[in-house]
């Protein structure tokens, strides 16, 4: 028997992934840039045994269907043959953070699920090999190796495209993100078919891929010289251009709900008020607000008022992947 465990946080995209040029690999038609945060995590433990016939896959306590288990049995196949063996396991992942809701789950789940078969394996990769693991299980899950900022490269083969810490100085210190949970269900389009079907039919898809360069090479300047309003206002721009493309898509999608709208302007309104805040948003209705922590509580407080108590989660900078004994 062999026995791994692993808990790894969520990442939220400051630049974001948006498109694949290479569906098995995982490989991203751009780089993508990401704050790992401390509020949401996966802890999932992998056990190999002679004794097993099959996969299994628990999540939250639940066994999961057959279409579940087989992404799972997928990843672990890629495992398994790092490690010269057939061995079935059981995997046992819990969940604190919703699952598929545009909150980052496959990016902590299968970052976990990485460092927990790396470990049980006894595959000794390093954060970089480990990150290029986790990215074939879900691509934005190669971030969440690493705390703070994490550059996701784009790379153009297997052993070329992972992420690696961005240096900061402690910058990511100095930040809060407030998370607007406007909606917690799994959503009707995963970021796996809304971005294929994004690059395969969008018109404005080019338009996203001519100028994400340009985006990630000023959100690196507001890194180096810590400037808030830059950064934010970068981050912004991207997330709003990538929500763009899906709405040129056949048949045409969004992500965005009227709360969404509302919690946007909430964001400008702030902004008008003198609080500097931006925000930014993933494949689901939910907004994430990027503030500097002494204006944390003024956000809060914001969007206390229009929504509930529970639907307002603050989060800092987390720290990367780490093995559970
Ligand atoms: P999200 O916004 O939550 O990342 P996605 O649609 O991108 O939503 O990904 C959700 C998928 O990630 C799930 O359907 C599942 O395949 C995978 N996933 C989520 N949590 C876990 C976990 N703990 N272990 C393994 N896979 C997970
Ligand atoms: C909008 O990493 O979940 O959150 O690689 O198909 O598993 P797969 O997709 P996933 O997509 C994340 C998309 C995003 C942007 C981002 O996190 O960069």
């Amino acid at each position: 028997m062999h026995r791994g465990k692993a808990r790894a946080y969520t990442n939220i995209a400051l630049i974001k992934y948006w498109g694949k040029k290479n569906e098995e690999l995982i490989l991203p038609m751009n780089n993508s840039l990401s704050l790992t945060l401390d509020a949401f995590y996966t802890e999932t433990e992998v056990i190999f045994s002679e004794e097993l016939t099959e996969d299994r896959f628990y999540l939250d306590e639940q066994l999961q269907e057959q279409n579940a288990t087989k992404k799972i049995s997928k990843f672990l196949d890629i495992a398994r043959k790092k490690a010269n063996t057939d061995l079935k396991a059981t995997v046992i992942s819990q969940n604190f953070v919703p699952t598929a809701a545009g909150l980052a789950s496959s990016a902590s789940g299968l970052a976990a699920l990485a460092g927990a078969c790396n470990e049980a394996l006894h595959l000794e990769l390093d954060d970089q090999a480990l990150s290029r693991l986790a990215r074939r299980g879900s691509g934005s899950a190669c971030r969440s190796i690493f705390g703070g900022f994490a550059e996701w490269e784009k790379g153009s083969d297997d052993l070329s495209s992972y992420a690696t810490q961005v240096p900061s100085d402690h910058f990511e210190d100095e930040l809060a993100m407030v998370f607007v949970l406007i909606n917690d269900q799994k959503k009707d389009v995963s970021s796996r078919d809304g971005m294929r079907r994004t690059v395969e039919t969008s018109s404005f898809y080019q338009g996203w891929l001519d100028s994400v360069e340009t985006d990630l090479c000023e959100l690196k300047q507001a890194i180096q010289t810590k400037d808030f309003q830059k950064l934010g206002e970068t981050m912004e721009r991207n997330g709003l251009k990538m929500h763009g493309t899906t709405l040129a898509a056949k048949p045409p999608f969004t992500y965005w709900s009227a709360d969404s709208l509302k919690a946007m302007q909430t964001v400008r309104d702030l902004r008008t008020s003198g609080i500097p805040c931006y925000f930014t948003m993933d494949a689901g209705p939910n907004v994430k607000v990027l503030v500097e922590k002494k204006n944390q509580t003024a956000v809060q407080a914001a969007f206390t008022e229009l929504f509930s108590r529970q639907q307002v989660i603050s989060a800092h900078a987390g720290p990367g992947i780490t093995i559970i004994e």
